[in-house]
């Protein structure tokens, strides 16, 4: 039928959607950046005179904005908060001329963040949207726009739109980072590089087959958590948020050294930890954190950065990640998460491209 037609020969949405990435990820990349002159981007509002950002978004784009506090906390020295648009909206928020409300989301249409776009707004402070759905009211409405270039998204859980926010963050960090003198020319030629190189690399990713027997050791459980720190921790959230949506798999997120403060309780012989392991600085800290759990009997798949070894003692099933700079590397590690979760929903037989209760957008309050 015409359904099957748009799905071009995958068997939902959400597997073509992820198949759609390289393009994705290349396209959104080609918009903005400026690789044969000196200044690093185009197309984007000159964020020099803001001290503090606050991203502000719903779902995925939060998680998306979390990736991005990450990078530009750590390359940029620029100060981030990551908001739920539903909290902000609400808590009278100590905004500053020096503030920059960003906002994320897919739709453009998400009332919550819109609402939190027009009390920044009112207050005179510049808002900057990074909106996949071009002319929605997000998108209008804000002083500043950028679109990702993911094109329509159809199956309700995001994917390839949240690697598009991804993307277009990871670069206005690099931005940011140039643009307060955090970055050699020397590395931003490297990571211009590999920006080139990217549609490649996650066109290897979706060619792997092992997400299939990982997906088999955890759609059994009703059980699951994540774990990893810093870039590895925004990660993780979202990594989690996919799982529970399409295949009704309580999951939860932690913080790696945060387990031990309560719920290490619920590890059990058996139990799956999906552990994440890309940020090298980070690396030995988590380490330790899978050693906790592995000693109480969980069932561990780690994904771990290539070039970072770990004794096959303390995981049962290993998955590595192609290594790139790490203001990249969340793009490169999004795909991988989304491939699991596709899988096992799918080995579950879940209704995949429309999970119940869920909305694509989510319109009203
Ligand atoms: C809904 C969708 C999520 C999405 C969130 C924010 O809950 O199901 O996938 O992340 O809304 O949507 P937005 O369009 O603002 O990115």
């Amino acid at each position: 039928d015409a359904a099957d037609i748009q799905k071009g020969g995958f068997e939902h949405f959400m597997l073509k959607e992820i198949h759609e990435e390289p393009r994705a990820v290349r396209d959104t990349m080609a918009a903005y950046i400026k690789d044969d002159i000196q200044d690093l981007v185009k197309n984007l509002p000159d964020l020099s005179k803001y001290n503090e950002i606050h991203i502000v978004s719903c779902g995925s784009a939060m998680y998306a904005g979390m990736i991005a506090k990450s990078l530009i906390e750590t390359k940029a020295r620029v100060k981030v908060d990551v908001e739920i648009a539903s909290e902000y909206r609400y808590k009278d928020p100590i905004l500053s001329k020096d503030t920059l409300v960003l906002l994320v989301s897919q739709s453009g249409e998400t009332a919550d963040t819109l609402a939190a776009l027009l009390l920044a707004k009112e207050q005179g402070i510049d808002t900057f949207a990074i909106v996949n759905v071009v002319g929605s009211s997000i998108a209008r409405e804000a002083k500043y726009v950028a679109y990702t270039l993911a094109g329509p998204e159809i199956a309700v859980a995001t994917t390839k739109a949240y690697c598009t926010q991804v993307a277009l963050l990871s670069l206005i960090a690099l931005n940011l980072a140039y643009i307060h003198n955090r970055i050699t020319q020397k590395e931003i030629d490297q990571i211009i590089e590999e920006i080139h190189c990217l549609p490649d690399i996650l066109n290897e990713l979706l060619k792997d087959e092992q997400y299939i027997t990982a997906g088999k050791i955890i759609s059994r459980h009703s059980n699951v958590f994540f774990l990893g720190r810093g870039l590895d921790y925004a990660l993780s959230m979202e990594g989690s948020l996919k799982l529970k949506e399409i295949s009704y798999i309580h999951s939860e997120a932690y913080a790696a050294g945060e387990l031990k403060h309560g719920t290490i309780s619920l590890i059990e012989k058996g139990t799956p930890v999906i552990a994440i392991c890309t940020d090298e600085r980070l690396f030995e800290k988590t380490i330790s954190n899978i050693k906790e759990v592995k000693a109480r009997g969980a069932n561990v798949i780690l994904f771990v950065r290539e070039g970072l070894n770990v004794s096959e003692d303390y995981y049962d099933y290993k998955i590595e990640i192609p290594k790139v700079d790490m203001m990249l590397q969340g793009i490169v590690t999004v795909v991988p998460l989304q491939l699991l979760s596709y899988q096992v929903a799918n080995l579950r037989g879940c209704e995949i491209d429309q999970p119940r209760n869920l909305a694509k957008s989510v319109t009203v309050e």
